[in-house]
């Protein structure tokens, strides 16, 4: 071997040669995404379980009224991670978003690390989604009088007690594999078609949040904001400041999504302007619907009735006039969770792409369809493997894995555009993140606080999750990587 184990590890891609790979050959993706659908993306991967589900637990549990603090710290945290991703993602446009920032950077195995961990956001998200939706369906099907039999809905390691006080194990969550099937089936077909059914949809979400905070508004009462930082327990996390940060941690969920649109960077018509536009366009547009979302949710319910509340929204919106909202909102989380989902999987196929075209993964998952011109086997095997998790597995309980997975990524994007500062001062970037290093740096303390709020369980499960990813790297990827080839040859 030409290169010692140390430096194989730090063997870095050029951005010359990342970009040529990413123009050149039988495996090219289509650049056909433009600034709108690059937003809209953006916005599809966002907005879902985390604003209708986590807000009303994060304002009873941790925050109180001041959850609406705690949206504005996650969103800053977001912000300048998002234009370190806006610089990276218009300089490399490349499908593998942080995985290839950090190939660029800090080296093959750290590199192999975040595309390891990004399995976490995307896919391990996307499972965790996709059972919520399946809870939201049964609920309204049953509005509807339509029951599917229980054990069709629930994994097998979940009980449920019906109506009459039976009493069961599940089978399986099939309504959780139809939507990935369905998410993953479209994702094969194209990227235009996904994003003008991903455009249709966030249409949907967006009139039905719009709808709730418009008329929600008028029935806000002011002593329900009253304390507005409820005083701390005693206990770290539950009120007071550090309930504040343990709640930022938690709404963070809410954001993850709009670094996706950096997965689609090899799509995009001029990448260099239109990253940017998507990335921090759809961050700024869903941080003024979380505050207002969360503002007139705890204005409608004073916190405190919201604990214990599987529904805090549904609570809520008894509180207005207008019963018929809550038909309406169950609509928008089914759309809204539906495009969560494909984009989560659109960006894990993307990522799986770029690591196989780097061979770090087997070949399989950058073949390109050549009509759809989709890595349609990276969307197929992640079907299967999201589809499993969601229809067999009590995914829920790993939710915080995708959050703490994501803030990892987002900390070494960071860390990425200070490096690439000092070692490509000249290469051109049509977007410069402002003030760096101060602005990585903060986003790096940020969402390193945010991790640390995390509960130590979700360590241990990142510290699992990496060590598999390592036995994987050191067992395989590390002896096909094509730079370390070409570096020996
Ligand atoms: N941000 C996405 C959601 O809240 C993952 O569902």
């Amino acid at each position: 071997m030409a290169a010692g184990a140390g430096s194989a590890l730090l063997r870095t891609k050029s951005l010359e040669r990342l970009n040529a790979d990413a123009e050149a050959g039988e495996h090219t993706l289509q650049r056909t995404l433009g600034p709108w659908s690059l937003i809209g993306l953006g916005i599809g991967a966002v907005i879902g379980a985390g604003l209708f589900s986590l807000t009303g637990i994060a304002a009873a549990q941790h925050a109180g009224p001041a959850v609406v603090i705690s949206f504005a710290i996650a969103a800053l945290g977001c912000c300048f991670a998002g234009m370190c991703y806006s610089e990276l993602a218009g300089m490399i446009p490349v499908a593998g978003s942080a995985y290839t920032y950090a190939y660029a950077t800090m080296g093959e195995f750290v590199a192999w690390i975040i595309g390891w961990d990004l399995v976490l956001e995307y896919a391990v998200g996307a499972a965790t989604v996709s059972v919520s939706w399946s809870q939201y369906v049964v609920r309204f099907l049953h509005q509807l009088g339509i029951d599917l039999p229980a054990r069709l809905v629930h994994s097998p390691f979940e009980t449920y007690t019906l109506a009459d006080g039976t009493t069961g194990t599940g089978l399986v969550n099939l309504p959780a594999i139809v939507i990935i099937v369905a998410a993953s089936g479209l994702l094969m077909i194209g990227i235009r078609e996904s994003a003008r059914v991903n455009a249709i949809v966030v249409a949907i979400k967006l009139a039905v949040v719009a709808v709730v905070i418009g008329l929600g508004a008028f029935y806000v009462k002011a002593q329900n904001y009253v304390p507005f930082i409820p005083e701390n327990t005693g206990t770290f996390g539950e009120y007071g400041w550090s309930g504040i940060m343990r709640a930022a941690g938690v709404v963070f969920f809410a954001y993850i999504g709009f670094d996706a649109v950096s997965t689609a960077a090899q799509e995009a018509k001029n990448p260099q302007r239109n990253m940017m536009i998507g990335i921090l366009g759809s961050l700024a547009i869903c941080t003024v619907i979380y505050i207002l979302f969360a503002g007139v949710l705890t204005g409608l319910v004073h916190y405190d009735a919201m604990r214990g509340d599987g529904a805090p929204v549904n609570t809520a919106i008894g509180q207005t006039p207008f019963p018929w909202l809550k038909s309406l909102v169950t609509l928008g989380v089914i759309a809204g969770f539906s495009t969560v989902i494909l984009v989560l999987l659109l960006g894990q196929s993307r990522v799986f792409f770029t690591m196989s075209q780097d061979r770090l993964l087997p070949g399989l998952f950058s073949r390109v369809h050549p009509t759809w011109k989709t890595p349609y086997r990276s969307n197929l095997f992640f079907m299967v493997f999201t589809g499993a998790l969601g229809g067999f597995l009590p995914i829920t309980q790993l939710g915080h894995m995708t959050s703490i997975g994501t803030l990892l990524a987002f900390v070494l994007v960071c860390l990425g555009v200070i490096i690439l500062r000092r070692t490509h001062p000249d290469a051109p970037r049509a977007y410069r993140a402002p003030l760096v290093p101060l602005v990585p740096i903060l986003g790096i303390l940020t969402c390193a606080a945010m991790m640390v709020s995390l509960d130590s369980e979700t360590w241990l499960r990142l510290v699992i999750w990496l060590a598999i990813g390592m036995a994987i790297y050191f067992g395989w990827s590390r002896r096909h990587s094509r730079v370390g080839r070409a570096q020996e040859a």
